[in-house]
């Protein structure tokens, strides 16, 4: 999600305050973000050259409703499906469609549950046959990045330090780190303070660079942490249905998601696989 859309989104903290939550919260978390892992569990098993991404959306949506959860995104600023898929040079809001998937691909698929009131929002890369090593490479990296994030989570620690994690690990690979979208709060909102952007090296502001501003952590926080990490460049394009994002280079792009919480001596992920299909392959 973009910045424009968390400063507009976050009625609960218009003042740019952040939530804490209390810790009878973390047992919504729990179970909206189980589900939503859950159903990735299930689409892993459909992800297949030949394959529609409406299809995909469809075997979602009624897996959603089926368990008695809502779908978040459905309804949402007008947007209509139950899940974003966004395939290669896509970097995130892809919106499903009748074309169909190839050999080769690599896709990310991003969901949001609603249980109890409380969201769970996840999403992970998906292979289509067998990609390029090269792609596999960056699928890889970016889930490392990911963990590296969730494993700078604790308090006293900052978004900053998070940020840095993250940034380290895509660059160090060789890859870039999109700077215009970032992860955000959720709760009983579904996109609430603060912005969890994925950078934070020191080193950006002697080239110029926005530096992420070191919000610190408590426990009680719940938020995102979704890195796109490029291949090439980390510029945007945005096409004209308003949703799409894609690297302007065309390069691949890969992203994970995961819903956190801040705990007493770190964080507790909402959203891990019930299946131990955190990251491809899905065997
Ligand atoms: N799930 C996305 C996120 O991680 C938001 C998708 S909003 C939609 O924040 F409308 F595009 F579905
Ligand atoms: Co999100
Ligand atoms: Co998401």
């Amino acid at each position: 999600m973009t910045y424009a859309i968390a400063e507009r989104e976050a009625p609960p903290a218009r003042d740019g305050r952040i939530r804490i939550h209390a810790p009878e919260d973390f047992a919504g978390m729990r179970a909206a973000g189980r589900l939503a892992a859950s159903c990735l569990d299930m689409i892993a098993d459909h992800v297949a050259p030949g394959v529609s991404t409406a299809a995909l959306d469809d075997l979602i949506r009624e897996f959603v409703l089926d368990h008695g959860a809502l779908s978040a995104t459905i309804g949402y600023r007008g947007y209509r499906h139950a899940s974003c898929i966004s395939v290669n040079h896509v970097i995130c809001h892809g919106i499903p469609s009748d074309k169909t998937l190839k050999n080769g691909d690599i896709l990310n698929i991003d969901v949001t549950v609603i249980v109890d009131g409380w969201h769970g929002d996840t999403s992970r890369m998906f292979f289509a046959g067998d990609p390029k090593v090269k792609a596999r490479r960056l699928v890889e990296k970016t889930y490392e990045s990911m963990m590296a994030g969730i494993a700078a989570v604790k308090p006293g620690a900052t978004l900053r330090d998070v940020g840095a994690a993250i940034q380290h690990i895509a660059e160090s690979a060789g890859f870039s780190v999109v700077r215009d979208f970032c992860g955000h709060g959720l709760g009983r909102v579904f996109h609430d303070a603060p912005n969890v952007v994925h950078y934070g090296s020191y080193r950006d502001r002697f080239v110029g660079l926005q530096q992420a501003p070191a919000i610190e952590l408590k426990p009680g926080m719940f938020f995102t942490i979704e890195p796109m990490i490029n291949d090439g460049k980390p510029d945007i394009r945005m096409l004209r249905d308003g949703w799409t994002a894609v690297t302007r280079d065309k390069s691949l792009s890969a992203q994970f998601e995961h819903s956190v919480g801040v705990t007493e001596d770190g964080c507790e992920i909402f959203t891990r696989s019930p299946a131990g299909r955190n990251a491809p392959p899905y065997v």
